[in-house]
């Protein structure tokens, strides 16, 4: 199956930029598809709710002018994600404006419903829902996604269990559709692995934030470029569903990292008011050994298309 008209626009590298839940804003999206991979952010990241009518706009007008002002220049198109969890009350509002502003692309978590996937349809919009096994992933098809985002093991923020090799295959015997991976993706090398392994493009978070246009303190940017796998730490503590975060965060806060106690997951709540646990536990996937240090998010994207070639040459010459 072709991937749909908005995933074929021209790229820099086969990237989605992953939303994350207060360090990705408009700075940091419009830097992104700028850069010439798709930049996305978190509904929930306006607040006041009425503020993503403000950033919509925004990201749609910069772009523009961008894309006006450098006639060469190769600019991505965007995402918005939703955290379609009973728990988020402002959904419904969130999803009047992203209709009234056509936003091209929509990644929902945390749960598949018809009736989102429906409303973005109504305007020439695809889905692209984020899942953690074959279960979910056939769901969500189910329920009228146009294309999956396979989270698997080590992904900051919410991830998997899986591996993504095992997750891909599982999913690629009877999906042929737009198919992403993420998951402690930070050097170009793993971009081109997620495509040899069955994805269309690669899922990117934890490594735009040491970037100078992420929303996130200078504490947490310095500790993404000085950890590595080995620094993170799998919990459901935080928000009842599990994830990764950096260990010297935790340590931060007061707990140990090896004794964390077990959630309740009926604790889940990604309502209007529900950023504490992240500003002081700060999530991070495992692949952030790569990072060297905080760069804007151009030089980051600049950085993964030089691996990425280099990759692509490397292999080349092995496969010959
Ligand atoms: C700090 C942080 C916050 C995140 N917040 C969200 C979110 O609000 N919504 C969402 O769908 N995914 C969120 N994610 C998960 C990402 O979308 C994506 O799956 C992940 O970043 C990819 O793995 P990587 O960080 O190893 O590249 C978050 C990830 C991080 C690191």
């Amino acid at each position: 199956m072709s991937l749909p008209d908005v995933l074929r626009s021209p790229l820099t590298l086969p990237v989605v930029a992953s939303p994350m839940f207060i360090a990705s804003g408009p700075e940091l999206v419009k830097a992104q598809c700028q850069a010439g991979v798709i930049g996305s952010f978190p509904a929930l990241n306006a607040r006041p709710a009425a503020l993503l009518d403000d950033w919509l706009h925004d990201i749609r007008e910069s772009n523009a002018k961008h894309a006006e002002a450098n006639p060469g220049a190769v600019v991505a198109p965007f995402a918005v994600n939703q955290i379609v969890h009973k728990s988020n009350d402002r959904l419904d509002a969130d999803m009047e404006l992203v209709v009234k502003h056509q936003v091209p692309i929509v990644i929902t978590s945390l749960g598949a419903r018809p009736e989102i996937n429906d409303a973005v349809h109504s305007y020439g919009g695809i889905v692209l829902h984020d899942i953690i096994n074959d279960r979910f992933a056939h769901k969500a098809i189910e329920k009228g996604a146009d294309g999956l985002i396979a989270v698997a093991a080590g992904a900051g923020g919410h991830a998997g269990t899986q591996s993504p090799l095992a997750l891909l295959q599982e999913i690629r015997a009877w999906f042929d559709g737009p198919l992403l991976l993420s998951g402690a993706i930070a050097h170009g090398r793993s971009i081109l692995a997620a495509l040899a392994a069955g994805a269309d493009f690669a899922y990117v978070g934890s490594a735009f934030l040491a970037t100078h246009e992420a929303n996130v303190v200078d504490g947490y940017k310095d500790m993404i470029v000085d950890s590595s796998a080995a620094d993170i730490v799998y919990s459901n503590l935080f928000t009842g569903v599990h994830g990764n975060y950096l260990r010297g965060s935790i340590e931060a806060a007061g707990l140990d990292p090896v004794a964390l106690p077990e959630s309740d997951p009926s604790a889940m709540s990604f309502g209007t008011d529900d950023s504490k646990a992240w500003r002081d536990i700060w999530g991070s996937g495992q692949g952030v050994g790569a990072v060297e240090g905080v760069v804007s998010a151009a030089d980051l994207v600049a950085r993964l298309r030089a691996e990425f070639d280099a990759a692509k040459a490397e292999l080349t010459a092995k496969l010959a």
